[in-house]
């Protein structure tokens, strides 16, 4: 199999040898409406339709149905993806269980009742990716998850055997972690994955406008610029310099 996993995105792929490194972790972290669910849910689109590689979206920020209509602004039509068996989205929801509170759901995978729970999220995406033959995942995000978890033990529990889990499938994975502005604390989950993506919104200053930094890229040559980003008619691409 080829060694790096082109994401599709207009002027990304070659700021990182061609493409993110393949069966690897990738946290895409930024503050809030940067742009990180468009980028990483063009990485799934753009995989299926350009790639043939199918793909699991793993939801719980959003309603899953008003997130596919509003990716319908990008020409990105999710809802075929799902009826031709090359997306699954496994959207979680708050419950008012004990514990680890979040339930999972899916319109195209069965989850059993006894499984739908954050504990199980590990075997629930096995599951998902043995149906489809899936070659990409997305985490949609790791801070909503860290909500809804009592502890942080479990929670770093879950995240290593995600990590690993997912690896080891040969799955490309990214994990999306909204930064709050300001906050200088290290995300332990920063050293865990094999890369870092920065998405920044300047507003004020003298050079105000979208961002895009690769931090980190374990097994890549990777550009240390500062990249510009737009949103065009088809979602996020990448300017040149
Ligand atoms: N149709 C569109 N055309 C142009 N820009 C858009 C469009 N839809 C969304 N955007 C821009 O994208 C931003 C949201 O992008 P996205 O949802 O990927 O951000 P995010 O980083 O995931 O945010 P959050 O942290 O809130 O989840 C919007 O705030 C807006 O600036
Ligand atoms: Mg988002």
């Amino acid at each position: 199999m080829e060694d790096r996993c082109p994401t599709g995105i207009m002027g990304f792929d070659n700021l990182v040898g061609g493409g993110l490194p393949r069966s690897r972790t990738v946290l895409v972290n930024g503050t809030c409406g940067t742009g990180k669910t468009v980028f990483s849910t063009q990485f799934l689109y753009r995989g299926a339709v350009d790639y043939g590689e199918p793909g699991i979206l793993v939801m719980l920020e959003q309603d899953a149905e008003e997130f596919k209509d509003d990716m319908r602004s990008f020409n990105i039509d999710l809802k075929r993806l799902e009826d031709e068996g090359k997306l699954i989205i496994i959207n979680a929801k708050l419950t008012h269980r004990e514990g680890n509170f979040l339930e999972l759901k899916s319109e195209t995978h069965d989850i059993n009742p006894d499984m739908a729970t954050v504990d199980n999220l590990t075997e629930v995406i096995r599951g998902a990716v043995d149906q489809i033959g899936a070659k990409r995942v997305v985490l949609d995000s790791l801070s909503s998850m860290t909500l809804s978890f009592e502890d942080s033990r479990s929670l770093r529990h879950l995240i290593l055997n995600l990590n690993y889990t997912l690896k080891s499938l040969g799955l490309t994975t990214l994990i999306i972690s909204d930064e709050i502005a300001g906050d200088v604390t290290e995300a332990a989950e920063k050293y865990v994955v094999d890369g870092v993506l920065t998405l920044r919104y300047v507003t004020v200053g003298p050079d105000p406008g979208r961002t895009l930094v690769i931090d980190k890229m374990r097994k890549t040559r990777h550009s240390e610029n500062i990249h510009t980003l737009r949103f065009g008619d088809d979602g996020i691409e990448i300017l040149e310099e």
